[in-house]
């Protein structure tokens, strides 16, 4: 049976992000407008201890993995280095010159490269994109005319990724050559809105089932490469944004969850809003999240 709970004392207004680190087994998660990251030990108990903390002067839209214990953030309108001992370091400029807007989800290949997207504050349509940090540290324009590029994944061949935009709501599926990132034929697989919520993060798990967060519908859903739904989860909180497969054995479902955009009656009937949730027995599984390979000094 599927169990849903909260796990995390604190409470992001946009929590987001959740990230298995295989690395030190914790959950990274964010608060992207506070420009917080967290590094979580998950406890006996079955809630998350944070053990680190960084906290960046611009808002976190995505962090992955980089070195032994650092990460690489999507932050402000580009990428940043976060070291362990609190420093951070501008690595390159994305979104360059565009003011309102600011780096939102993203997540590295198997090849090692950091793909993440843009989206306006104010939503605007097609004003977000989707840059990639490539191995040499140079910034590359994937795709334009976006407008809140989210959740990004690949199947285990590579050879398939995809991509949440949650300003039409749809779910993208595009062919890709893994060893140059070149992307192919574009099809939607999927569009969601209105009581079910926009697609906001996803996971890939090991059978190349698509676990998606839906922001405003309060719910994951499981859906096949072809955009069937197998299954959905609900939470008690409306504004459900990012999910991550780990744990001792990779099978707990971590789920985070916002504050923004609940009015107050939403507030007191959702008291768990902005706290990261845990899922057990979804029967999913799938890898701690896969680190940036490329230099995490400024080229
Ligand atoms: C963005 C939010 C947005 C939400 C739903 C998140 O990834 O960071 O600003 O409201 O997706 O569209
Ligand atoms: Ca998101």
């Amino acid at each position: 049976m599927t169990q849903v709970v909260a796990c995390s004392s604190e409470v992001g207004v946009l929590g987001e992000g959740v990230r298995w680190d295989g690395r030190s087994d914790r959950l990274a998660w964010l608060d992207i407008t506070s420009g917080v990251v967290r590094e979580a030990a998950l406890g006996p108990d079955g809630w998350l201890r944070t053990e680190r903390t960084h906290t960046l002067d611009r808002p976190v839209g995505a962090v992955a993995p980089a070195g032994p214990d650092g990460w690489v953030a999507a932050a402000g309108r580009g990428f940043v280095h976060l070291a362990a001992d609190g420093t951070s370091t501008d690595l390159a400029e994305a979104a360059v010159g565009q003011a309102g807007v600011r780096m939102n989800d993203g997540s590295c290949d198997r090849q090692g490269r950091f793909w993440a997207g843009t989206m306006a504050e104010d939503e605007s349509p097609g004003r977000g994109a989707l840059y990639r940090l490539e191995l040499d540290g140079t910034v590359t324009t994937v795709l334009e005319g976006l407008t809140i590029s989210n959740g990004i994944g690949w199947t285990a061949d590579g050879r398939t990724m995809f991509l949440n935009d949650s300003g039409p709501g749809t779910i993208d599926a595009f062919v890709v050559d893994p060893a140059s990132g070149d992307l192919g034929s574009r099809r939607t697989i999927a569009t969601f809105g209105g009581d079910d919520g926009v697609p906001d993060g996803l996971v890939v798990d090991e059978e190349d089932t698509l676990w998606v967060a839906f922001y405003g519908g309060g719910a994951v859903r499981r859906l096949t490469p072809a955009g069937d739904v197998l299954l959905t989860v609900r939470f008690p909180v409306s504004q459900t944004t990012a999910c991550a497969f780990g744990g001792a054995d990779g099978a707990t479902l971590f789920v985070s969850s916002a504050l923004q955009g609940l009015d107050e009656g939403a507030r007191v009937s959702e008291p768990d809003a902005g706290r990261v949730f845990r899922v057990e027995g979804s029967g999913g599984r799938a890898a701690p999240a896969l680190p940036y390979l490329g230099p995490v000094a400024p080229g």
